[in-house]
């Protein structure tokens, strides 16, 4: 599976119109003065950019296993460090330094139950900001008659193994949210919904969706027929979930 800049700029104003304000500022007002953050699986730096909306002193480490993603991030914001780690693999080596909080973005829907309980256990107490998990929510207007066969493949799509074993997808902040508290963490979560117009992010998301419904099994005729239709949609809202997590 490969995020390339092109996608990820496209994303990153839908993403940030998406995020919940409430929860960014809880977050940021929180943090320690000159904080140190990592973000995990940061493509281009998306959160960077996004907290640094509200702090602007904050010591980054962007991790993510594609140096073409973390060269582009370290190109606009040649102050932040970055570190290559296949997070599937070498989490513990990503957490092994002194920082204040983790943050992540449109990254936990990827990953296992598994990684998530590793991710609670090597926090350890450290403030957790998640954003854009997608919850399951997709709703295309106007209705088509392929919609039921291709969104659901879609969602089985979701919960194949993404690298980091058989994913949660849309269950994912559920999950983290139980471990969190359980862990002893104070969990706070808030709907990030993207809501979009016609356009080039909806049209390359209808791409994706039936990309991965074919993927899934939806015959070649269908998905495309159902694709072609969507460029035409008048609109489009795709659920997701923003988690912040503290102690105390
Ligand atoms: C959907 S993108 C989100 C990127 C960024 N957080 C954002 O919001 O724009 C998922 C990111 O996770 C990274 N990623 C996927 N699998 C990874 C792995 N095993 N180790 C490290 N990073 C990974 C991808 O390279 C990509 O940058």
């Amino acid at each position: 599976m490969s995020f390339d800049t092109t996608w990820l700029d496209l994303r990153e104003p839908a993403d940030h119109a998406a995020r919940s304000n409430d929860l960014l500022n809880s977050f940021a007002q929180r943090l320690p003065t000159s904080p140190k953050i990592i973000d995990l699986g940061s493509g281009t730096g998306s959160t960077m950019r996004a907290v640094s909306t509200v702090r602007s002193d904050v010591d980054w480490l962007l991790t993510d296993n594609d140096p073409v993603l973390l060269a582009e991030a370290k190109r606009r914001a040649p102050e932040v460090s970055t570190l290559k780690v296949d997070l599937a693999g070498d989490l513990a080596k990503a957490l092994s330094g002194e920082v204040d909080a983790i943050t992540a973005s449109a990254l936990i829907d990827l990953v296992s139950a598994a990684w998530l309980d590793e991710l609670v256990r090597l926090a350890r107490g450290r403030m957790i900001y998640i954003a854009l998990s997608y919850d399951g929510h997709e709703d295309w207007s106007p209705s088509h008659p392929h919609d039921d066969e291709i969104l659901s493949a879609f969602q089985m799509h979701q919960r194949g193994d993404k690298g980091f074993g058989p994913s949660l997808g849309p269950d994912a902040v559920g999950y983290f949210a139980k471990a969190l508290k359980t862990a002893g963490y104070i969990v706070e979560t808030a709907p990030s919904p993207w809501v979009l117009q016609p356009g080039p992010l909806m049209n390359a998301l209808a791409s994706g969706v039936a990309g991965a419904a074919m993927e899934a099994g939806v015959e070649t005729k269908s998905a495309e027929e159902w694709a072609r239709a969507r460029q035409d949609s008048s609109g489009c809202s795709v659920g997701h979930i923003d988690l912040m997590a503290h102690i105390g």
